[in-house]
Parts: structure tokens; C-alpha cells; sequence
């Protein structure tokens, strides 16, 4: 036998024992959650949340509900430990104040979630820290109703340090851990659970949606 036919030989054998190459952990979050992101981009489109403040009432309710639900996993010490920095992220605070601002009853504390692994939490949290990427447009909109990043659109304002750079910044973090493929598929449901919070929570919120 020619000796290319061994060295092809040789690099089948080496394929099959090599993993395949990894996408980044962010973009096999952002490839397994394309679906989800579209449905409730729609979702939010269709509820038509700036149409006036009352229906920015509902959208701040259902705000209020996602990111009550997910304080918890800002603080949580594992999580803060695999991504340093997460306790000063959160958004809940904000929606709260964006309710007080425009006059509006604060719901219930919404039940924390209770994702079933750390790298579960992960997923949540990169739906919930992408969601800032989109809301760039949602805050110009808000600002035709006159609402600002001092008046009841706090929670849709950028990052102090933009919203790209904080972006990729989380990204950065994300990326650099190391994680098996189950802890990384782990993380793929916890964000696709996320989408689904958010979605069934715009249902209740804004029943014609
Ligand atoms: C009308 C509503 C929405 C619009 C128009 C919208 C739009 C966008 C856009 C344009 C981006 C990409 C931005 C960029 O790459 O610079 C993005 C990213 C993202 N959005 Fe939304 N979005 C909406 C709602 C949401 C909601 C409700 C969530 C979560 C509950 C969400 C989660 C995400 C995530 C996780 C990313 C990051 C994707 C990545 O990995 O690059 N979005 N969104």
C-alpha cells in the first residue's frame, strides 16, 4: 500500500478519536437559543409595550417578574465565583424604580427561580444579560413616550461602560470557562428554560399578545 494511503489512514484514526472542535460557550448558547430569542422578540413587538404608558406598565410588570425572578442568581456565590463581577449586574433594582417613577403598585416579589445546576445558571443569566443588547432599541422607544434613563426607563439604559463593551466583557467571561459538554449543554437549558419564563410571563401579562 502507497505510503498516503497509510498517512490518510492514520489521520482518519486521529479524527476519530479527537472532539470535535468548540464552538465558544456564547455562541453555542446564542445558536441553540436563535428560535427562542426570535419568538419573543416578536412576542414583545406584538404586545405593542410603547404604544402608551399604560401598556409600558404592563411591559415594566413583565420586567418585573423576569429580573425578580433572577436577583437571586446575581448573588449567588458559586455563580459570582465563575463569573466575578455578577453581584453588580443585576437589573431588578432598576425595574423597581422604573415602577415607582411612574406611580405604579410594585407586584409581589416574584418567586426566585432555582435553575438545577450552576452551569444551568449560567444560561439564565446570558439571557437575561443579552436581553440588554436588544433593549438599545427598546429604550429609544420608551424615550417617545417620554420616559429617560432618569424617568421609568432606568432599567433599559445602557451599561456605564456602554453596552457593548459590557457585552462582550460577559461574553469574555463566559468564554473562558471551562466546562465538559454536559455542563455546556446544561447551560443551553437553563437559557432556553429562561426564554421560556419570559415568554409564558408576556402571555399572562399581556393576554392578547
Ligand atoms: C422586541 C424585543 C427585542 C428585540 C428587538 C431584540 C433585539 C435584539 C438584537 C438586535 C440583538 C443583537 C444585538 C447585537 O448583536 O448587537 C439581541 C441580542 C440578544 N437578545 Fe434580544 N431583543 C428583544 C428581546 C429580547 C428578550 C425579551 C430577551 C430575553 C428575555 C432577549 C435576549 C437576547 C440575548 C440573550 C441576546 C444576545 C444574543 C447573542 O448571543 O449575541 N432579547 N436582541
Amino acid at each position: 500500500m502507497p505510503p498516503f494511503d497509510l498517512d490518510t489512514s492514520a489521520q482518519v484514526a486521529a479524527m476519530q478519536v479527537l472532539p470535535p472542535a468548540q464552538l465558544p460557550l456564547s455562541k453555542q448558547l446564542k445558536a441553540g437559543t436563535r428560535r427562542e430569542h426570535d419568538s419573543v422578540d416578536t412576542l414583545v413587538m406584538q404586545s405593542r409595550p410603547f404604544e402608551s404608558l399604560a401598556r409600558y406598565g404592563c411591559f415594566l410588570r413583565l420586567q418585573h417578574r423576569f429580573h425578580g425572578a433572577l436577583d437571586a442568581l446575581y448573588h449567588a456565590s458559586e455563580l459570582n465565583r465563575l463569573l466575578p463581577g455578577l453581584h453588580e449586574m443585576p437589573r431588578f433594582s432598576a425595574v423597581c424604580a422604573d415602577l415607582t417613577d411612574l406611580g405604579l403598585a410594585h407586584p409581589p416579589t416574584p418567586t426566585p427561580v432555582t435553575p438545577p445546576s450552576v452551569h444551568a445558571g449560567l444560561g439564565w443569566l446570558y439571557c437575561s444579560e443579552g436581553s440588554n443588547l436588544g433593549a438599545a432599541f427598546l429604550f429609544k422607544q420608551t424615550q417617545l413616550i417620554g420616559l429617560s434613563a432618569e424617568r421609568g426607563a432606568r432599567h433599559l439604559a445602557a451599561h456605564p461602560d456602554g453596552r457593548s463593551l459590557h457585552w462582550r466583557q460577559f461574553v469574555a467571561l463566559l468564554d473562558g470557562l471551562e466546562l465538559s459538554e454536559s455542563q455546556r449543554e446544561e447551560a443551553v437549558g437553563g437559557a432556553v428554560a429562561a426564554f421560556a419564563l419570559y415568554r409564558a410571563a408576556l402571555r399572562e401579562i399581556f393576554p392578547a399578545a
